[in-house]
């Protein structure tokens, strides 16, 4: 008996459901917590918020599917088993997140929130537009997912670099690493786009005392934030502050340390600020299932699964 598990919080577990029993309908699909059953039969868990201690309770478990690229939400867990947790690496995924991050470059680039103002007003007026070849873009996060969107910002034209934790050389990107390479790096940044994952090194990277180190003097006319990472990552209330005191000119944001959002956030209502409800890259099962069915097939065939996260590391 070999039981795959779907335990999610925050999530809407049914298309979920009907995806796997779709795609797979010969194997035993149980919904966390109405169809758990017995325990020792479990082998795989597909995870979003699950409870802390759950997963504790399948003694036979052979690994541990995220339903998303990030893992903060379930490697938090010290009774977690020691089995491989596996992250989301999809095209659909890393699509969804370049949609994201060139359609806020691209607002912030083109002054659309300021178009969007001067319509309401009935106001016909044109700025001057710097050409995207003049302006600085930085990407915090040079995995999958950066790696995906610094190329697409390339292929419209911006100056682009990245920063990740180790060195790395990609085609038309200047790249910068570690703690030693992070002031170079903000220095010459214009518009931040942050895609980096929730861990003990990167909690709160995002405050004031950073933001300020961006470059404000450049064709962008300002420094930008976009973060489509993880809450933790920033501090709200520094970025409420940077944007007060001008050192930050607009901020988008996806994700925050409190989701949803609190109404009470003074960010809902901030001029400069764009609100999404951490949906830049959306977890879809038309996509995602057909994915990790095909890495229990690679475990089930005796063959390592992929896209495994280091623990010691975090992600
Ligand atoms: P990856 O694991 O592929 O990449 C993570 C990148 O961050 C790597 O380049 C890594 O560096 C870098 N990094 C990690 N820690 C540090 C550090 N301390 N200092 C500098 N760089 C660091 O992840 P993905 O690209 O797939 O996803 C990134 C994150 O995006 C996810 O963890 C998740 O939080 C978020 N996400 C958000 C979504 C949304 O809808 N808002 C949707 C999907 C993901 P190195 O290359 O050297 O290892
Ligand atoms: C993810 C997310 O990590 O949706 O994939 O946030």
């Amino acid at each position: 008996m070999s039981a795959i598990l779907l335990a999610m919080t925050g999530l809407d577990p049914k298309p979920w459901h009907e995806r796997f029993r779709t795609l797979a309908p010969q194997r035993d699909i149980r919904l966390w917590p109405e169809q758990v059953g017995r325990a020792a039969d479990v082998t795989y868990a597909c995870v979003w918020q699950p409870p802390p201690g759950l997963l504790a309770g399948f003694p036979h478990l052979r690994a541990i599917f995220s339903l998303g690229a990030g893992v903060d939400h379930v490697i938090n867990d010290p009774s977690l088993p020691p089995v491989p947790i596996v992250r989301i690496v999809d095209a659909d995924l890393t699509m969804r997140m370049s949609e994201y991050v060139a359609l806020h470059v691209l607002m912030h680039h083109r002054r659309q929130r300021r178009y969007d103002a001067q319509q309401r007003e009935r106001v016909w007026h044109e700025h001057h537009q710097p050409p995207a070849s003049d302006v600085a873009v930085g990407v915090m996060g040079l995995g999958v997912l950066g790696c995906d969107a610094a190329a697409v910002l390339c292929r419209l034209g911006f100056r682009v670099a990245g920063w990740s934790r180790t060195s790395k050389q990609l085609p038309g990107i200047e790249t910068f690493h570690g703690a030693e390479g992070l002031d170079a790096f903000l220095r010459r940044t214009e518009i931040l786009v942050c895609l980096l994952p929730a861990t003990a090194a990167t909690a709160g990277i995002l405050n004031l005392d950073l933001l300020r180190k961006l470059k404000r003097d450049g064709a962008a006319n300002g420094a930008y934030l976009i973060n489509a990472g993880r809450g933790a990552l920033q501090i709200d209330a520094d970025v409420v502050a940077a944007l007060d005191e001008g050192t930050l000119a607009g901020a988008t944001l996806d994700v925050f340390s409190t989701e949803p959002l609190p109404a009470t956030s003074p960010l809902w209502t901030h001029r400069n600020a764009t609100i999404t409800p951490h949906n830049a890259a959306a977890s879809d099962p038309r996509a995602l299932v057909a994915n990790i069915l095909r890495q229990i097939e690679r475990c089930e065939a005796g063959l390592p699964l992929e896209h495994v996260i280091d623990r010691a590391v975090g992600y």
